[in-house]
């Protein structure tokens, strides 16, 4: 959640004006994070040795014009910092938009985090004769660094100060009007990455904000303070001692976070699925052996497990309650999907018998995080799946197994979803052939996953079908989906995807659940969008599509090729390929994601960056 942005440079002549255009750069590429409010503030470096800054509710768009207003005249500026929000404390307006400034005007800063304490902060600057202009907490960060600075003049030692004071998650850049030639950067449960370049220097909230201009980042640990100047970077520890980071470079392809033509990031991702799953099965396949590099986690761990516990948000939750049905029916082992929010404050009944799984796409959502460090706290190995290389839950998990979904932009999550899939997929192949000493049961499980990708691609070279049932659906006020055992799990994220990007009110249902109350909601005209591509209980949800249909629904049923009982019990029929049991909810899932882009898209929706949402959610 928000995006913030450092950058320094000894580039002379500078002008304010390329250093608000480098600053908004980037910020476009970190908007994903955030988009209801932006700004930036810069540091004249001679004369007057001042912060200018600009700010506003709304798009980065509504910047750029603030920018060529205010910074087309100032020269001698070779240093700012930029934010993109997402509002926590006060309303998306162009006063609790960041950067805020202290006080005096002499110290500007921008947050990314929730601080809880702020106010009592607040209430503690407030007897020392401060006034605040804004809701937010951030601005209290702002006018206790001045506090501190006043007392001791030096900028490190009032940041220091200030943030030790802090409860809560941060990532702060922050400028000081009398130190022209430095930043300052800190962090705490929020990400923060410094990027090396020659004769300057910069650091964000995402690798992808700094890749026009250097591939090599070194990743600030929690309470690591970044002096950054624009030929050198200190980094100090909690205790103000320097410590030397090796830069790491970065091989991603830049493009990677560009449309390529497309109307929209999401159109682009759901494409890229078929890519996405099999670069995800060739990294962990060895031949027919599956081989995820596990270190911590040893086979005689997996052997003797006595229960797994898999926990996520969202759509990574979904993910995780298809992998618990296979696992428990496979292993024959308790395997529980829990909501990430709800497991930490539950007093989870785990231990050094359980295994615990957190799936994450960006690896920074802080339920999950703290769900993981909850999990450590009661002795469970943490065993992570994650997208985005060498962020926090990566990092801080026993062993981690990185999806390799590239880069994923959208707000609504595609194929990273898929790519978590095609891991748990694997990895129960894994441990269940450790489990019966049988090899054979890892290519098995492999055999399945590589037919994935064809299997998708053919369903992606026929979306003009769901297109079609798209528009015929549009003004949908509610819809229903519906589905039993793993097509229950599969109506959870096609609902989530729906709801997500259009919109448009809707429920997933368990079917043999819908006749306990829910059923009262059908009436005739309601859409419900039926799953049937769970054989075993085929019969049974053609029975619950047959009830809610004598009641007026329309629905549109989705199950393998060659069910033609489905045709006349169901207005529409969709016909997937003939996927193995457990690889269905991979297969499914894809016309669910076209259906909901082609609705949004059809209602003029902002697919990509959903009103209220973020892609990444670092707050509780
Ligand atoms: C899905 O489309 C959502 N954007 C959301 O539910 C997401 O899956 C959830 O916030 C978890 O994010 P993560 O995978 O980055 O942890």
């Amino acid at each position: 959640m928000c995006g913030i942005v450092g950058y320094i440079s000894n580039n002379s002549p500078a002008s304010c004006e390329n250093v608000a255009k480098i600053l908004i750069k980037a910020l476009e590429k970190l908007e994903y994070r955030g988009y209801d409010s932006a700004g930036i503030a810069i540091l004249e470096s001679n004369g007057e040795k001042k912060i200018h800054m600009i700010k506003t509710k709304g798009h980065i768009k509504d910047l750029c014009a603030l920018a060529a207003d205010k910074f087309s005249t100032l020269e001698n500026c070779r240093a700012g910092i930029g934010h993109t929000r997402w509002a926590t404390h006060g309303e998306p307006n162009d006063v609790n938009s960041h950067p805020h400034m202290s006080y005096s005007k002499e110290i500007a800063l921008v947050h990314n985090g929730i601080i809880e304490n702020y106010l009592e902060l607040r209430e503690f600057l407030t007897k020392h004769d401060y006034k605040f202009l804004s809701q937010t907490d951030t601005e209290v960060i702002a006018q206790l660094v001045e506090y501190y600075y006043k007392e001791t003049h030096d900028p490190v030692k009032a940041v220091r100060t200030a943030t030790n004071m802090l409860q809560g998650t941060y990532a702060l850049a922050i400028i000081f009007a009398e130190h022209p030639d430095m930043l300052i950067a800190i962090r705490k449960d929020s990400p923060l990455i410094l990027g090396l370049c020659e004769n300057r220097n910069m650091f964000a909230s995402d690798v992808s904000a700094m890749l026009e201009y250097t591939r090599d980042i070194i990743r600030l640990s929690d309470y690591e303070m970044a002096i950054v100047k624009a030929d050198s970077v200190t980094i100090l520890n909690r205790f103000d001692e320097e410590v030397e980071k090796t830069p790491v470079k970065i091989t991603w392809d830049a493009n990677a976070a560009e449309k390529d033509g497309y109307d929209h990031f999401m159109m682009k991702e759901m494409m890229q699925q078929p890519t996405a799953v099999r670069n995800t099965i060739s990294r962990y396949a060895n031949g027919t052996r599956i081989d995820f590099g596990l270190k911590s986690i040893t086979r005689e761990y997996l052997k003797n497990v006595r229960d797994i516990c898999i926990v996520a948000c969202g759509s990574a939750y979904h993910a995780g309650v298809v992998g618990a049905n296979l696992f428990e029916k496979a292993l024959r082992i308790p395997t529980r999907a829990q909501i990430a929010s709800e497991f930490i404050y539950s007093d989870p009944l785990i231990n050094e018998n359980t295994l615990t799984i957190v799936i994450s796409q960006s690896g920074e959502t802080l339920d999950s995080l703290q769900a993981l460090r909850k999990a450590k706290e009661l002795g469970s190995k943490t065993l992570s799946i994650v997208n985005v290389e060498g962020s926090i839950i990566a990092i801080e998990s026993d062993d981690c197994i990185y999806t390799q979904a590239g880069p994923e932009i959208a707000v609504a999550t595609t194929k990273a979803y898929s790519a978590q899939l095609v891991v748990l997929y694997m990895l129960l192949g894994h441990i269940l052939s450790i489990r019966n000493d049988d090899a054979s049961i890892e290519s098995r499980y492999l055999s399945e996953c590589m037919e994935i990708p064809a299997m998708l691609e053919s369903i992606l070279e026929h979306k003009e079908h769901i297109q079609h049932l798209a528009s015929l659906y549009q003004n949908c006020e509610s819809i229903f989906y519906i589905g039993r055992n793993l097509d229950y799990a599969l109506a959870l994220e096609g609902s989530l995807k729906l709801k997500e990007i259009s919109y448009i009110h809707s429920e997933a249902y368990a079917s043999g659940e819908l006749k306990h109350g829910t059923i009262s909601l059908i009436k005739p005209g309601t859409l419900v969008i039926a799953s049937c591509t769970y054989e075993p209980l085929f019969e049974k949800t053609l029975s619950n599509i047959t009830e809610v249909r004598s009641r007026g629904a329309e629905v549109i049923a989705l199950a393998r090729e060659g069910n033609t009982k489905l045709e006349s019990v169901a207005d529409h029929c969709v016909w997937l390929p003939k996927c193995s049991q457990m690889t269905g909810p991979s297969i499914a899932i894809v016309p669910m994601q076209l259906f909901a882009y082609y609705i949004a898209a059809l209602r003029g929706c902002e697919i990509d960056k959903p009103r209220n949402l973020a892609k990444t959610v670092t707050v509780e």
